[in-house]
C-alpha cells in the first residue's frame, strides 16, 4: 500500500482564503498579539509562520519579545495591558515559556474573549461540556484536515499517542465529541504498539523522532503526525528517508531536517493516508489560529 499524503498546507491555505470576505467585512483588521518570551528555536520559527499568515490576511499583528529571564509578574503585566486594548482581539501566548514563569497563571490571566489558543481554563471547560467557544488550534486543525479529506471518525477506533495540554487532550476530547471510540496513550504505556494497532485513526504528539513504526500501525490505517523534531545526523536521514534526494539536498544545506513522530517508511507502507511532516499538521494549527482570531474580532463587534 502507498498512503495518500494528507495536504496540509493547501487544506490550510484554503481555510486562509475562506476568511478574507469575514475580514474584509469587519470595520477594521482583526489585531493579533503574540507574546515570545526567551530565544527556543522551535517557538520562533512557528511564531514567524503566524505572524506571516496574520500579515498576509490582512491581522493587524504584534509581536511581543521578552527576554529568557522575565518574571511572572512582567508576563502578567504584559497581559493585562493585552486584555485592555481594544484593537487587540487575540491574545496567544506562544509556549513553552521559560522554566521560572508561572505558565498555568499566565494562561488564566487571558482574558477567555481574547484567548485565540483555547488554553484557557474557562474555554478547556466549554470543551469538555461541548459548549461554543475556541478551540486549541492543533487539535481543531487536525479535525479540519480530516473533514475535508472526508476521513468519518464516528464510530471507529481512534488512539492518540501523547497526552499534552496543548495536543493530546484536546484532540481526544474532539475525537470523542465527534463519536469515536478513544484512546489516550503515553510514555507509561505497557504494550504501545499492541494498542496503537487497534487505531483505524492513529494521531501522533508525542515529540519523539519516528518512534512509532511498523509495529504500531494496523495496515490502513489512517496516521497523523502532530511531530516535529530534527534530524541531525546524515545517517538517520539515509535510514529514513532512502533514495529522497530532496531530503539529502536539504541536509547538506541547512545540516538538519524535520522527521515527525512516525517512521515515515512504515506510515507509507503501511497507512491509508498519512500527514507529511513538515507540510502536514503545522499549517493547519496556523490556518485555525487565523480563523480562532477572525471569530474572536467578529464576536468583539
Ligand atoms: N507551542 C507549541 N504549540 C503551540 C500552540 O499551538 N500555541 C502556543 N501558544 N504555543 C505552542
Amino acid at each position: 500500500m502507498s498512503a495518500k499524503l494528507l495536504d496540509g498546507a493547501s487544506a490550510g491555505a484554503a481555510i486562509r482564503a475562506e476568511l478574507q470576505s469575514r475580514v474584509r467585512a469587519l470595520p477594521r483588521p482583526p489585531g493579533l498579539a503574540v507574546i515570545l518570551a526567551g530565544d527556543n528555536a522551535g517557538s520562533e520559527s512557528y511564531v514567524r509562520a503566524k505572524i506571516k499568515a496574520a500579515g498576509e490576511l490582512g491581522l493587524l499583528s504584534e509581536l511581543i519579545r521578552l527576554p529568557a529571564k522575565l518574571t511572572t509578574p512582567d508576563v502578567l503585566a504584559h497581559i493585562a495591558d493585552l486584555n485592555h486594548r481594544p484593537e487587540i482581539d487575540g491574545i496567544l501566548v506562544q509556549l513553552p515559556l521559560p522554566p521560572q514563569v508561572d505558565a498555568a497563571a499566565a494562561l488564566l490571566a487571558v482574558d477567555p474573549a481574547k484567548d485565540v489558543d483555547g488554553f484557557h481554563p474557562l474555554n478547556l471547560g466549554n470543551l469538555v461540556s461541548h459548549r461554543p467557544g475556541p478551540l486549541p488550534c492543533t487539535p481543531a486543525g487536525i479535525m479540519e484536515l480530516l473533514r475535508r479529506n472526508e476521513i468519518a471518525v464516528e464510530g471507529r477506533e481512534a488512539v492518540v499517542v501523547g497526552r499534552s495540554d496543548i495536543v493530546g487532550k484536546p484532540l481526544a476530547l474532539l475525537l470523542l465529541r465527534a463519536h469515536a471510540t478513544v484512546t489516550i496513550c503515553h510514555s507509561r504505556t505497557p504494550n504501545l504498539p499492541e494498542v496503537c494497532r487497534r487505531a483505524e485513526l492513529l494521531f501522533a504528539a508525542i515529540g519523539r523522532p519516528a518512534l512509532l513504526d511498523e509495529r504500531h500501525i494496523r495496515p490502513g490505517a489512517v496516521v497523523v503526525d502532530v511531530g516535529v523534531n530534527a534530524l541531525t545526523r546524515r545517517e538517520d536521514v539515509e535510514r529514513y528517508f532512502p533514495g529522497d534526494a530532496k531530503r539529502l539536498a536539504e541536509f547538506e544545506r541547512r545540516g538538519r531536517t524535520l522527521i515527525g513522530d512516525v517512521d515515515p517508511r512504515a506510515a507509507a507502507a503501511l497507512a491509508s493516508a498519512a500527514t507529511p511532516v513538515p507540510g502536514g499538521v503545522g499549517p493547519l494549527t496556523v490556518a485555525m489560529l487565523m480563523a480562532n482570531t477572525v471569530a474572536a474580532a467578529e464576536r468583539r463587534f
